[in-house]
């Protein structure tokens, strides 16, 4: 076990081993994305890997990631990561360059207030209830498609309000798995392979424009009374800059849209699949969960006011975002001539942001690689070094649904193991998969046994 001095260290560099000409690390990345990352440390605090031709760093230790995401004006939003979430989302809060984030960062901020995920809780409730009762005793289900479902209506639905129909939702759906699988292929291949007419660049163009039209369809339909709805778009429609003028145009309320649809649906499903395969193979927690939701719910839905009585739920989250974190790489580009870790970078550098390295750290996280929700108990938690957890990201580009994420997460968990023991059936295929924008196991099936409650 490696020791590593937080803040006073003298940081050290070094190189991954193993670059394949032509394709550097990207194999590794795409197949064994955990264990690649995770052994990043090995060679140093910040570690040069090569994606493709280009050579980019990989801050592995917390101090030098924190300083990398604070500094998001010289550390700016790009590399191959965001050029290409930008070419799918536009240039939306997510994506869009430092210059323009402060404001749109303004203008967006209100619709994630505490009053607005209380009423965002009311439709993950009814959703999850819903998923719960669809549940027969002794079925076996696909995890992940039933939690996407499951988290594609509650952000359809919090966005849009009841403007939305089932048809609208399905067409969101197929043309989103179409547009965004494959995105990490797509990230590292040549941009002249991009753009030839393959069948699969086709495909991936014609979703897109799908995606877009049914948004703009949405959007162009719903009246502009002024009328707060209670939903994410009321609060786009409605904002006015610093000057009072009209805040978000169109095309930056669709990029809006885009970017949470994008941002909102696959972490939170990905989440929950994960959080349920480490329930099935810790079945000691997934009791003490169960327990905790008997005593706070008594066998009913969990909804917003219980969130913060469910503290251990809320430990099954944390601990599983830092095992298997949704976001497990980003991309940075250095606007300018810089340091890190003592070690000048050249404008134009790739930063890869992946909170993997520093989650299963053995320095930093004690038996790093075991589920444990318990270290995130307020004791254990505070003696943890300064930027330990980066599940949701830091400094000004921090997740802003982060709590709208946990609660969705925390009111799904509570409902679902209430009712539901869920195992996870022989044959499954664990390893994580950056599929889309975020990764997931491949293949995970779960046979449900009832617990308590009508389902
Ligand atoms: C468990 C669930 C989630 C995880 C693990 C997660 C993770 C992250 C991470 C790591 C970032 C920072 C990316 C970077 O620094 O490059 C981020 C940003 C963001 N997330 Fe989340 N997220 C989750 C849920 C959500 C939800 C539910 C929404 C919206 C409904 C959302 C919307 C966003 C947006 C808009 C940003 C960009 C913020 C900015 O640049 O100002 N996320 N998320």
């Amino acid at each position: 076990m490696t020791e590593i001095p937080v803040n006073t260290s003298p940081f050290t560099c070094g190189s991954a081993p193993g670059a394949l000409p032509g394709l550097g690390h990207i194999w590794p990345l795409l197949h064994l994305p955990t264990a690649f990352l995770a052994e990043l440390p090995a060679y140093g605090d910040l570690v040069e890997i090569r994606l493709g031709r280009t050579r980019a760093y990989v801050p592995c230790h917390p101090e030098l990631l924190r300083q990398v995401l604070a500094g998001d004006r010289t550390f700016d939003k790009g590399g191959s990561y965001y050029d290409r979430a930008r070419a799918m989302a536009g240039n939306g809060v997510a994506t869009c360059p430092h210059q323009d984030h402060r404001r749109q960062r303004r203008l967006l901020q209100p619709a994630f207030n505490r009053a607005r995920l209380e009423k965002y809780a009311e439709v993950m409730e009814q959703e999850i209830t819903a998923l719960a009762a669809s549940w027969s005793p002794g079925q076996v289900i696909d995890a992940y498609p039933a939690l996407y479902a499951l988290s594609l209506r509650t952000v359809t639905r919090t966005l849009f309000g009841t403007h939305v129909d089932e048809e609208a939702v399905e067409g969101i759906r197929r043309s989103f798995e179409t547009a965004f699988s494959g995105f990490f292929r797509q990230m590292f291949m040549p941009p002249a392979l991009r753009r030839a007419p393959l069948p699969a660049n086709l495909r991936h163009r014609r979703a897109l424009r799908h995606l877009r039209g049914t948004v703009e369809r949405i959007v162009a339909s719903r009246p502009r009374d002024g009328a707060d709805r209670g939903d994410l778009l009321s609060v786009m429609l409605a904002s006015r800059d610093e000057d009072g003028g009209p805040g978000l145009s169109d095309a930056e309320i669709h990029d809006q849209v885009v970017t949470v649809l994008a941002a909102g649906t696959e972490t939170v499903a990905a989440t929950l699949t994960w959080a349920f395969l480490l329930l099935s193979r810790n079945p000691a927690e997934q009791e003490k969960l169960r327990a905790e939701c008997a005593a706070v719910l008594g066998g009913r839905p969990a909804r917003w006011a219980d969130v913060e009585r469910l503290p251990r739920a809320g430990r099954v989250v944390d601990e599983t975002v830092r095992l298997y974190p949704p976001g497990w790489l980003f991309t940075r580009v250095a606007t300018a001539e810089t340091e890190l870790a003592g070690r000048s970078l050249p404008p134009g550098a790739t930063v890869v942001i992946s909170p993997v390295p520093v989650h299963r750290h053995p320095g930093v996280h004690a038996n790093a690689q075991e589920f444990d929700p318990d270290r995130w108990l307020a004791a254990r938690a505070a003696a943890l070094p300064r930027g330990a957890f980066v599940g949701f990201g830091s400094g000004a580009r921090k997740c802003v649904g982060d709590a709208y994420g946990m609660t969705e997460c925390v009111l799904a968990l509570a409902t679902l193991v209430s009712r539901w023991d869920v195992r996870a059936e022989p044959g499954a295929d664990l390893r994580p998969v950056p599929l889309a924008a975020f990764y997931r196991p491949r293949r995970l099936a779960l046979r449900l046994t009832r617990r308590t409650g009508p389902g």
